[in-house]
């Protein structure tokens, strides 16, 4: 069986479903639940006792070590994190815990369990970090996609913190020759996003009549990855990926912030039309996110060429599913708009202004 921390986030739940769909070997969910973690997520699962969920925190090196020598895994797949840069940006104290002191208390928990292993187990076992491609840094308009030997400069307290993680992880395999690999991927968008996210959030906000606030000028350029591919990269990864080696994960699909929202509300104008007019209409311009990064943008040929990976959908056929799916699970939605959400839409956009005055 493997270990998957982080398994009720949006792409370790995505992940945990696409892993048991397509195997029959056991998943141990370690995940705290933290108000980005939702058992709900994983709700077509209930009944499959190939998915066995424990609730715990990373930062717990003795739950982690009893929970390891309890279900002896072959692999750990590290998807636990706080993930999202404007909360680090109000908050960053959570993500040096989790993000750098969770990544260190898994590691020791898993170098403790595989020193103990022996044989082929020991030369077979894998721990697959999950990292992002924000710890290179911003690019400018002409500068090359970030490749697997870019510098390291992360700008928030987010991708500082992962970049942290990642140094960690590194120095495992140097120091112990701890068999691990790490994937750096961009931005990832599909069903069970949290709706602070910019794609969920302008889904969401454009049916409920709200402003769409995009930060800025709008012209930041990320790179999107189906959820969906993602989960594939790091299936093949685990399967192939060789230790110590770090893969980029990316879809060949820059876009400005500005297209990405003109795009779901074109796609919303079709599958959703309001009584009048576009959705388009309610985008307001609001006070852009301290020190955002400008571009991000991968050149993810290692791992297609190396490992034969290349993402199954294009921007056109995920978005359609993405928006298709919200439409299809509103109530999921509703659900995961409660309490903590609530605040953190007040905490976020109170005093982010649009240009004419009025408040996202
Ligand atoms: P998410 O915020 O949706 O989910 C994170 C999960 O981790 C939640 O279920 C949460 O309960 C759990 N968690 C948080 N702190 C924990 C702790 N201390 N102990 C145990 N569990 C804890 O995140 P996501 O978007 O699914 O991202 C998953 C991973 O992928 C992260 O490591 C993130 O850095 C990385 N990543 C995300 C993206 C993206 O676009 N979302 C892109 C590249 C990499
Ligand atoms: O690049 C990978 C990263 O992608 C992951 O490591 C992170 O975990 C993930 O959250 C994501 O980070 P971003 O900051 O790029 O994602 P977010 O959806 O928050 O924002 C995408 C872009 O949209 C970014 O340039 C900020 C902008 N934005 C975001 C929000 C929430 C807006 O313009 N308006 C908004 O309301």
């Amino acid at each position: 069986m493997i270990v998957v921390t982080g398994g009720a986030g949006f792409i370790g739940s995505n992940f945990v479903r696409d892993w048991l769909a397509l195997n029959d070997e056991s998943v141990i969910n370690f995940d705290k639940l933290t108000y980005a973690g939702n058992l709900s997520n994983l709700a077509s699962l209930e009944h499959d006792p190939r998915h066995i969920f424990v609730r715990g925190d990373i930062c717990d090196t003795d739950r982690l070590s009893r929970l390891l020598a309890e279900y002896k895994p072959r692999a750990i797949v590290h998807f636990a994190a706080e993930s999202h840069v404007d909360r680090s940006i109000h908050s960053p104290g959570e993500f040096i815990a989790t993000n750098v002191n969770g990544t260190f208390s898994l590691l020791e928990a898993a170098r403790a369990y595989w020193s103990g292993l022996s044989g082929e187990r020991k030369a077979d076992f894998r721990f697959l970090h999950i990292s992002t491609d924000e710890v290179y840094g911003t690019l400018g308009p002409q500068d090359p996609p970030f490749h697997e030997m870019t510098p390291y400069a992360p700008n928030s307290p987010y991708s500082a913190s992962k970049a942290a993680s990642d140094h960690l992880v590194r120095a495992y395999f140097h120091t112990y020759a701890m068999p691990v690999l790490t994937t750096n991927c961009s931005n990832n968008y599909g069903p069970f996003h949290f709706p602070e996210k910019l794609i969920p959030l302008i889904i969401s906000n454009a049916r409920a009549g709200k402003a769409l606030p995009v930060y800025g000028d709008g012209l930041q350029v990320r790179d999107w990855l189906y959820v969906g591919d993602h989960c594939s990269a790091i299936r093949r990864v685990l399967e192939a990926g060789c230790p110590g080696e770090v893969y980029n994960v990316g879809g060949w699909n820059e876009m400005t912030n500005l297209d990405v929202v003109y795009t779901l509300c074109d796609i919303l104008d079709t599958l959703d039309p309001k009584a009048s007019g576009s959705y388009r209409e309610q985008i307001i311009h609001v006070q852009d996110r301290p020190g955002h990064d400008r571009r991000y943008a991968i050149d993810a040929r290692k791992i297609e060429r190396e490992l034969g990976w290349k993402p199954a959908e294009t921007f056109e056929t995920g978005i359609r599913k993405t928006i298709q799916w919200y439409l299809d699970n509103q109530a999921w939605v509703r659900d995961v708009q409660s309490g903590d959400y609530l605040s953190w839409v007040q905490k976020n956009y109170a005093e982010r202004n649009d240009t004419k005055g009025t408040t996202a």
